[in-house]
């Protein structure tokens, strides 16, 4: 590993990285070369680089699970590789080689396998990234592209581990405009997050409730999380329509629901009806789902002018969790076949 770690300390998210990596190059003349596993190293990168001067890059996160039973399963891997293609053609990115991909993933995740750390909450993140390596200096995709695939053991994607969320209600910055980058997993995205999420910690808040850049009143996501309030027996998520980035957690959750016969709508929810929510005692409450965090309960929305105390426990949000955990763990029947096993 890239950096030393005990039983003692907690993994965080992102700190420490397994020994190998995936490595894939594309030309426009060649098409994409062979999916190799290789040592974890740095590389070479020409300082024209179309990623460093244009952003041309766009990456994923999903996750492995050690079970009880020692096997290791990866969750919806091949949501996630779909998403991955979608967001390369908005990109002007050559389609990745979904299929060299799944398997290069198991394969280098079989090869760190000694990696996979077991304890409560803990899971092997897996970090595809694509981008444009080309040295040139024009506006137009690159012709040249770099495909890496990371692993980094991690645990709780929050510091303050499962503790409800206290969200700071952000009416200037704008995470995605309509028309724009926001439902590709570029780092663009995170880029335009930065800001607002450094202004709510210094309130003293711990992420940022995004609003559309329109009215600024309907909710779009929360911190790097899809957004879900609930509202008496309904179960409301914000819909896709190109600002929102497409979670696989958030399509699972959906599914869930429905399976249980919960009514769960794809409906826009403005600040204003969470506010009247709460007023009428109705709000039941809200949570964030993502691959890096799972299920996140949100304790608190704050404005300048207010502070609205969302209760917690009452909600979907906790039998959500465990069902997801339960399954990542190989614990619950997938009826869905959403595992592969490595
Ligand atoms: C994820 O939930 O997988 C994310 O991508 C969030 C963040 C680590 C970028």
């Amino acid at each position: 590993m890239t950096s030393p770690t005990t039983a003692a300390q907690p993994l965080g998210f992102g700190r420490i990285f397994t020994d190998h990596m995936v490595v894939a190059e594309y030309t426009a003349k060649g098409g994409w070369g062979p999916h190799r596993v290789a040592k974890r190293a740095d590389f070479q990168l020409d300082p024209a680089a179309s990623v460093l001067h244009y952003g041309q890059a766009l990456f994923d996160g999903a996750k492995a699970f050690l079970g009880h039973d020692g096997k290791l399963r990866v969750f919806r891997l091949d949501a996630h590789l779909a998403r991955m293609q979608r967001g390369a053609q908005r990109l002007c990115m050559p389609p990745v080689d979904a299929e060299a991909l799944r398997k290069s993933i198991l394969q280098l995740l079989d090869t760190d396998r000694a990696h996979a750390p077991t304890g409560e909450g803990q899971s092997v993140y897996i970090r595809p990234i694509l981008f444009g390596t080309e040295g040139f200096l024009g506006v137009r995709p690159s012709e040249s592209y770099t495909l890496f695939v990371i692993l980094s053991p991690v645990g709780n994607y929050y510091e303050a581990g499962t503790k409800p969320l206290r969200l700071w209600v952000e009416r200037e910055d704008v995470r995605a405009a309509p028309g724009g980058l926001g439902e590709a997993k570029t780092g663009a995205n995170y880029l335009a997050s930065l800001a607002a999420a450094q202004k709510a910690k210094a309130r003293g808040y711990d992420q940022v409730l995004w609003l559309d850049a329109i009215t600024r009143n309907k909710l779009e996501e929360v911190g790097t999380m899809n957004l879900f309030v609930q509202i008496g027996d309904t179960v409301i998520t914000p819909p896709l329509d190109g600002t929102i980035l497409p979670g696989i957690t958030r399509a699972s959750s959906l599914a869930l629901l429905r399976s249980w016969g919960v009514n769960a709508e794809e409906r826009a929810i403005t600040f204003d009806e969470v506010r009247g929510a709460v007023k009428a005692g109705t709000l039941r409450g809200i949570f964030g789902t993502g691959t890096a965090a799972v299920v996140a309960p949100v304790g608190e929305l704050g404005t300048a002018e207010e502070t609205l105390t969302i209760p917690t426990g009452q909600d979907v949000s906790p039998r959500l969790l465990d069902a997801i955990t339960r399954l990542q763990r190989g614990l619950s029947d997938d009826p869905n076949g959403w595992m592969t096993t490595v």
